[in-house]
């Protein structure tokens, strides 16, 4: 997997990151069609799909991060950001097309926002839900970064 390397502290350390992922995309007259494979074009066992929708203007999702979970998310229909922060820095991505994905591994502050009307969020996990492996204290999540 693609990371950036660090070394120092008590040895060296892989930092995964996140990337967009290009789903195929077939292209027809009668409308387009995306797919997702796991291990195909996601790194991981799907376990779980989960969508967020009807969300009011304003609203803010995420707001954690995950032990264990890796993710995939696209925006099925219409647009909202992601912010994925890795303790040090934040980084925004704008999903707006139903055939682009942002893979998400694990140990990252993850927020979504800026939704836009009707839009369509699709969450493709490597982990059945327990709330065990939710970070939701940032300090606390801070924390895990500076073992
Ligand atoms: P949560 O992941 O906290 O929402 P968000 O991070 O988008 O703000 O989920 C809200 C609640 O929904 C959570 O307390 C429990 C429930 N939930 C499930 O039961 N199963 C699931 O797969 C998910 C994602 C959430």
């Amino acid at each position: 997997m693609k990371g950036i390397i660090l070394a120092g502290g008590s040895g060296t350390r892989l930092h995964p990151e996140p990337k967009i992922i290009e789903l195929p995309k077939y292209s027809d007259p009668r409308g387009n069609l995306s797919f997702i494979e796991e291990d195909s074009q996601i790194p991981f066992k799907i376990e779980r799909v989960y969508w967020i929708y009807d969300v009011p203007g304003g609203q803010v999702r995420g707001g954690h991060a995950f032990k264990k979970q890796q993710e995939l998310i696209v925006a099925l229909s219409g647009s909202f950001d992601v912010v994925i922060d890795n303790g040090n820095e934040k980084k925004i991505f704008s999903l707006n097309r139903s055939y682009i994905g942002l893979y998400i591994p694990v140990g990252l502050w993850r927020q979504m926002e800026n939704f836009s009307t009707n839009s369509l969020a699709m969450v493709v996990s490597s982990t059945t839900f327990t709330e065990d492996d939710y970070i939701r204290d940032y300090e606390k999540f801070l924390q895990t970064k500076s073992i």
